[in-house]
């Protein structure tokens, strides 16, 4: 269970589950149409070690992210999102944009993957323990990043605008903020706060990708929580409440918004979705 203090690093809580994710973005870019390729997915889970690099090399065949009925469907929704928050972050470039903030960066490595303009400044806001553990790995492989990035170690329940302000970001400017795979580790008060912080440190013209899953039926979360497995572990660092939809919320504020469904922008993009229907969607939003 969650509290409001709680803590962890890159193998502890929330914190693995940006492994977990990187493990699935290095297994699902295997595939020879794979959407996305990330190598620095692959990097940081060999960094981790013991059965996160066994999993790479296929020596543990029981793993959730290797089964027919919930790994397939996984490795794909994560190179779509992948895909997704690649193109927004592209198309940000495209239109001047030359600041960008990664809330919950995890083991996100756009700063060195994607090819930034000259002058773009990416700010990687995270636990500090998650963010060393990046740092690390990614000094101990010699990489050198695209844009100039700046870690930014805080809580995202507390007051991070003043610690991202402090290193150097600028309200001034238009922003790209993107915010994948954070919102169920947030219960939904701290969540409408992430919010206001990212519409006060909007200039005009900045814009925001986000993830967001709609809530579980609750008999689904008390069925996994009766396991003793990944899913009952992971049902437990969710705040499966209802909150606000996205689009909505930042469209009530002025902006304008845009959601897809995963599955359906599965199919936007020509490729068939592994599940009929996903509760995750993607919404991007622009502050006019
Ligand atoms: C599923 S991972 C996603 C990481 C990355 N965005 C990606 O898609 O690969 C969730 C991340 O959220 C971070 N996180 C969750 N709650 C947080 C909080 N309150 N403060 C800072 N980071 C948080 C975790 O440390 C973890 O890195």
């Amino acid at each position: 269970m969650r509290t409001d203090g709680d803590s962890w690093d890159i193998n502890t809580s929330v914190g693995s589950t940006a492994l977990f994710v990187a493990a699935a973005r290095a297994l699902g870019g295997r595939a020879a149409d794979a959407l996305v390729e990330d190598p620095f997915a692959e990097l940081f889970v060999r960094a981790a070690g013991g059965e996160w690099a066994e999993l790479l090399d296929g020596r543990v065949p029981a793993h959730p992210l290797l089964t027919p009925e919930f790994g397939i469907q996984f490795r794909q929704h994560q190179v779509a999102r992948t895909r997704y928050f690649d193109d927004y972050a592209h198309a940000a470039a495209a239109a001047g944009i030359r600041q960008v903030v990664i809330l919950a960066a995890g083991l996100d490595a756009r700063a060195y993957r994607l090819p930034w303009p000259d002058g773009t400044v990416v700010y990687e806001l995270d636990r500090p323990q998650v963010l060393e553990f990046k740092r690390e790995t990614l000094e101990h492989a010699g990489r050198e990043p695209i844009a100039e990035r700046h870690e930014v170690p805080v809580d995202l329940r507390e007051d991070w605008p003043k610690a991202l302000c402090d290193s150097g970001f600028d309200p001034a400017l238009p922003t790209a903020w993107l915010v994948e795979g954070l919102l169920i580790y947030l219960s939904s008060a701290a969540q409408d706060q992430l919010f206001d912080a990212i519409v006060s440190l909007s200039a005009p013209g900045s814009r925001v990708a986000i993830e967001q899953m709609d809530p579980l039926p609750a008999e689904v979360v008390a069925e996994m929580a009766e396991h003793d497995d990944a899913g009952s572990d992971w049902v437990r660092l969710i705040y499966n409440e209802p909150r606000g939809e996205v689009t909505e919320w930042f469209t009530d504020r002025g902006w304008t918004g845009e959601r897809v469904y995963l599955t359906d922008y599965i199919r936007g993009i020509g490729r068939t979705p592994a599940a009929d229907r996903s509760s995750i969607s993607l919404v991007t939003a622009v502050r006019p």
